[in-house]
């Protein structure tokens, strides 16, 4: 790989890989001179590679709500930017409002826009953010530390039929009842505020004992950490704004990461292409076998396109 992918010094960053990389790029085919908006910039690993397509001449804005995320992708795109004579704006912004930002910017429509779906491994891997039962933390789990709500919070606050719910609409857990019936006993008893006392309590609450292939708390983590963060009603109204940003010919790809997710973008784009002012350049995209082999977090993903005709 060429310099222009090279990662700054920062922890946890080494194990960091953009997935789907080269498929993105394909799809994008981003060119010289074009504008591309990538909503989802993390540790930059896609735009690094955009910025690529786009020189010279291009434009690529880049978008985030995690402030930790931003600091670490501005360091590793302007220089690449400056040498690559490609305009950057790195702003952050939740990508629900990334009609506006492109109208604050005074943005043409752009060629390409990517969304790259949920959390980065730089944010679950950081004990802190209270993502991971890895690690007994704070169930924080905000992509966004400026949201009013924790998951600790919704633990605290939500009824007992409205944390079902939750676990069961978000995390397809198909006893949510029997984690809430829980959650509200132990409340009662203590607050509920660490990654590690909600692992042991959907255990217990389960009746798991041993190792199983995927953790039993892992539904339930899924469902608090979506609903911290708005995620689908987030994506929804994504889906409603940006296909119409794009200029003629301009592709939207979405990589999901659980089925929620997919179902949604499939929906839309699927809607969007019967009104014949959009087409479906590829069917869906999954990771190969040798990027399953180094990296198995891209498991669940899948890459879906929207180009506008
Ligand atoms: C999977 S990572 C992206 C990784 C990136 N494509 C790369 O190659 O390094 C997802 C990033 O999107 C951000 N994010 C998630 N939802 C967001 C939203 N609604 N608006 C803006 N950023 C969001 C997260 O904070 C995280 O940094």
């Amino acid at each position: 790989m060429s310099d222009a992918h090279s990662l700054p010094t920062v922890p946890g960053l080494a194990g960091h890989r953009s997935v789907l990389l080269t498929e993105v790029i394909a799809l994008l085919n981003p060119q010289p001179g074009q504008c591309v908006v990538d909503c989802t910039l993390g540790a930059g690993g896609h735009s690094a590679a955009l910025l690529e397509r786009l020189k010279p001449g291009g434009r690529l804005i880049g978008l985030d709500v995690d402030p930790e995320a931003l600091a670490i992708a501005r360091a590793r795109l302007t220089p690449l930017a400056e040498a690559a004579h490609v305009a950057l704006d790195i702003v952050q912004a939740n990508f629900r409002r990334v009609a506006a930002v492109l109208q604050e910017l005074n943005a043409p429509p752009p060629n390409g826009i990517l969304a790259d779906l949920g959390v980065s491994s730089l944010q679950f891997d950081r004990p802190e953010r209270g993502f991971s039962f890895r690690f007994d933390q704070p169930l924080d789990m905000r992509m966004d530390p400026t949201l009013p709500r924790t998951a600790a919070d919704i633990l605290r606050e939500a009824s007992e039929a409205e944390l079902a719910d939750i676990l069961f609409h978000l995390g397809q857990e198909y006893r949510a009842r029997a984690v809430a019936r829980a959650i509200v006993a132990r409340r009662r008893e203590e607050p509920l505020t660490t990654t590690g006392q909600l692992e042991a309590l959907v255990r217990r609450a389960l009746r798991i004992r041993g190792h199983r292939r995927i953790h039993p708390a892992t539904k339930t983590f899924q469902a608090l950490r979506l609903a911290v963060n708005h995620e689908m009603d987030v994506l929804a109204t994504f889906l409603s704004e940006a296909p119409e940003l794009l200029a003629p010919g301009g592709t939207l790809a979405i990589m999901t990461f659980h089925s929620l997710e997919d179902r949604q973008v499939k929906q839309r784009y699927k809607a969007l292409a019967a009104t014949g002012r959009f087409q479906l350049p590829v069917k869906f995209v999954r990771p190969g076998a040798q990027e399953l082999g180094e990296n198995p977090r891209s498991r669940s993903a899948k890459l879906r396109g929207l180009r506008r005709s």
